[in-house]
């Protein structure tokens, strides 16, 4: 819950882009930070080992899964999740001497030029920027499947395509350095895939030699209901990014990484501001009270709650398309209902107003996906049962009210 200036609570599910695992001011993770601060331990310390750094690590290292754990390697990066992907991109290129990546349609991995580079969205990279070697593959979009099925099929030939893309001495692709991918996508519009097609995809590429960087900058740590969004489907990636999450609320991001890729020359990912104590200090009280209150059981079961009832939500509001995700990580599709002549098409236009008409009605969410349609649910993951009725109340009102501030534009237009 947040307060603004009027004395207005509004209740936080956006949690700063899922950076606040715990909400804000946790009062544990204060303390810790208090007694941190006066400590006298160093609070900024670059490429030393700090007591903050190891016990980070060892506390990170013991979350993943001992089959990745046990060979990984860890690099601190810039603190976002932007330069975290730079850093995936730059070791896979060094250990594959590769230089191609292939990512998906709908990705988003950050603002930098090699992130940037990556990007589904095209608004971004509108720059006069070149942005060269990265070939796109669809990503399983079942709700709007871009084979043109009715989703049924789209995660199989998501996959069909891949191969095919990766097998064909006449696909004009290269044999990449990488692939890179969300296990849900997040600014794309809360698209998961399904451990299906992610143990497809980690079979595919083990089968072409090429690493599989999994980007969990937005997933990691909890919020769909496992740890890490990727240990659902039982599989472990090449490389693994974090960050959001990751510093408790204080910017960090790391990449995780596969020993064999440990090729690059010593500080090829330099940076001032790498390995923050102090979000060192609160990413790793986080992951203590994650873990302890089992906090991604809880974002599976309140977020299974807040689905439903988005769910009961639908039945009174058509312009509910679609309604997905994972754990906390939740999306709803806005579209134009039956009799419009567009009817089924993304209403962007309708999802702003509702955002908007939310924020007045004390509840803060986010808009993404294609033409801005998908409302986005990123709240943290102490919600409780309680949250989720006050939400979908406020959500509720806000939804009458844009609908027929919408209404009133019509008609106002067909005058
Ligand atoms: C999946 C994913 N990757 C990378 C990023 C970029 O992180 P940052 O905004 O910290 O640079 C984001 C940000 O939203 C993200 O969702």
């Amino acid at each position: 819950m947040i307060r603004d200036q009027a004395g207005r609570d509004i209740i936080d599910c956006l949690s700063c882009a899922g950076a606040l695992p715990l909400g804000h001011h946790h009062p544990e993770i204060t303390e810790v930070l208090v007694r941190f601060i006066q400590s006298g331990q160093l609070h900024q310390a670059l490429d030393l080992t700090t007591p903050a750094k190891f016990e980070f690590v060892q506390k990170l290292f013991g979350l993943l899964p001992a089959e990745f754990a046990s060979r990984a390697r860890i690099q601190f990066c810039s603190p976002s999740g932007s330069d975290g992907i730079e850093a995936a991109l730059k070791l896979v290129r060094f250990a594959t001497r590769r230089h191609p990546v292939i990512a998906f349609h709908g990705a988003y991995h950050g603002m930098t030029a090699g992130a940037l580079a990556a990007m589904g969205n095209l608004g971004p990279k509108s720059a006069p920027m070149r942005f060269d070697g990265v070939h796109f593959a669809p990503y399983p979009y079942r709700y709007r499947c871009p084979f043109g099925t009715d989703g049924s099929a789209t995660d199989r030939l998501s996959i069909d395509y891949l191969r095919n893309l990766l097998s064909d001495p006449e696909s004009g692709v290269p044999q990449p350095a990488a692939v890179v991918v969300e296990v849900v996508q997040g600014e794309g519009g809360c698209i998961p895939a399904s451990d299906d097609w992610l143990r497809e995809l980690r079979t595919l590429t083990r089968q072409h030699d090429i690493p599989l960087v999994l980007d969990e900058v937005q997933t990691g740590l909890g919020r769909t209901g496992s740890m890490f969004a990727f240990e659902r489907a039982g599989i472990v990636p090449d490389v693994l990014v974090l960050s959001k999450a990751l510093g408790g609320g204080f910017p960090l991001a790391a990449v995780v990484y596969d020993e064999s890729l440990d090729v690059w020359p010593r500080g090829m990912h330099a940076g001032t501001f790498r390995g923050n104590q102090i979000a060192m200090v609160a990413g790793k009280a986080t992951m203590d009270i994650v873990q302890r209150d089992r906090l991604d059981a809880q974002a599976e079961e309140i977020g299974g709650l807040l689905a439903q009832d988005l769910r009961q939500l639908a039945s009174r509001h058509p312009e509910f398309g679609d309604i997905r995700g994972r754990g906390l990580m939740l999306g709803v599709e806005i579209v134009r209902p039956g009799d419009h002549p567009d009817a089924g098409a993304q209403d962007g236009g309708l999802a702003k107003a509702i955002k908007q008409a939310a924020f007045e009605n004390g509840l803060l969410i986010e808009t993404g996906g294609r033409h801005g349609a998908v409302l986005r649910f990123l709240p943290p993951l102490i919600l409780t049962r309680r949250d989720v009725g006050a939400i979908v109340d406020r959500l509720d009102a806000a939804v009458m009210q844009a609908k027929q501030q919408h209404r009133a534009a019509d008609a106002r237009h067909a005058q």
